[in-house]
């Protein structure tokens, strides 16, 4: 397995295969690979010749210094899991801060139609501004034919989407369905981080989602979010940072329910220090 770290000679590698025409699937990630990530690498093998799979934490995301000190960094690892899948058939780009940033680590100024606003906009500030920047970057660097996001993530999936309809980026991007555990909890870097008993109780985020689901059908949005909110005032280990139902197109919040449009919940919520996000389509 090829392992890049400088842009010039990743993007002439796959520019000539490119020109081979092999089909180029891309997975961006900041590394520490779970089976999660390695969902949508398998889906990306399926559908492309090669895979290119970036490893980069990105400075500019977070909106917490410590955050990004503590994030693992397992890139021998991360390797390691990813030739189970493929030994042939998968690049790894796995560039310095400044072979992406230069000197200059600061994030675009984008305005993603108000998609960036609610939820993880709102709750974790320049967020979107750090992605957006990377992403588009990497984009360039690699200029795949199909690029692949999870919907763990759906508020970033959805703001890619409209990065690359705004810069008319030559590519298709591909939204993965959320990887769970056998619990229910979707796989995320950050459960490793959790103890015995906040895994235990994490479970219980997924669970009240799939039973919000079952009362918005006949349950007005306020009712379902009291519902959800009580549920977590009963949690000893759970903290609920926030729940909400929203338009799947605006991302925006609804009071009310419509019987045309698609709705789904997004949560946060804190196991002690550690943050964690699920979402759910509700309609
Ligand atoms: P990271 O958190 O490493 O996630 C990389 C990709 O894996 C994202 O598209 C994310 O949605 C997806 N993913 C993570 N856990 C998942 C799960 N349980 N099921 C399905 N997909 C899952 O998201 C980022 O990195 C960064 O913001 C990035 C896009 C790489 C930009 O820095």
């Amino acid at each position: 397995m090829i392992v890049f770290n400088f842009k010039e000679i990743i993007s002439k590698t796959i520019e000539d295969l490119k020109t081979q025409n092999k089909r180029v699937g891309f997975v961006p990630t900041m590394g520490a690979l779970h089976s999660g990530h390695l969902a949508l690498v398998s889906k990306s093998l399926k559908e492309n010749d090669i895979v290119v799979v970036s490893v980069f934490v990105n400075p500019t995301q977070f909106d917490k210094n410590e955050d990004l000190k503590k994030y693992p960094r397992t890139l021998n690892r991360d390797i390691k899991l990813l030739k189970t899948l493929s030994k042939s058939n998968i690049v790894v780009y796995a560039p310095s801060v400044k072979d992406i940033y230069g000197e200059n680590i600061e994030a675009i100024n984008f305005d993603f139609d108000g998609l960036e606003n609610g939820m993880e906009g709102k709750f974790r500030k320049g967020h979107f501004d750090g992605v957006g920047t990377v992403v588009k970057r990497l984009l360039e660097i690699v200029q795949p034919h199909n690029a692949y996001f999870g919907e763990k993530d759906f508020q970033q999936l959805q703001i890619i989407k409209k990065l690359v309809e705004k810069y008319k980026l030559p590519l298709n991007v591909i939204g993965c369905e959320i990887y769970r555990e056998e619990s229910g909890l979707a796989l995320s870097s950050r459960n490793e981080r959790l103890s015995l008993e906040q895994k235990k109780a994490a479970p219980a985020i997924y669970k009240t989602l799939k039973k919000a689901k079952e009362k918005f059908a006949n349950q007005s949005v306020n009712k379902v979010t009291k519902w959800v909110v009580a549920a977590f005032a009963n949690q000893k280990l759970l903290q609920l940072e926030y729940f909400i139902i929203a338009d799947v197109k605006t991302l925006k919040e609804i009071n009310r329910k419509s019987s045309k449009k698609a709705y789904r919940a997004f949560i946060a919520v804190y196991a002690g220090e550690i943050r964690l996000i699920d979402n759910i389509a509700l309609n």
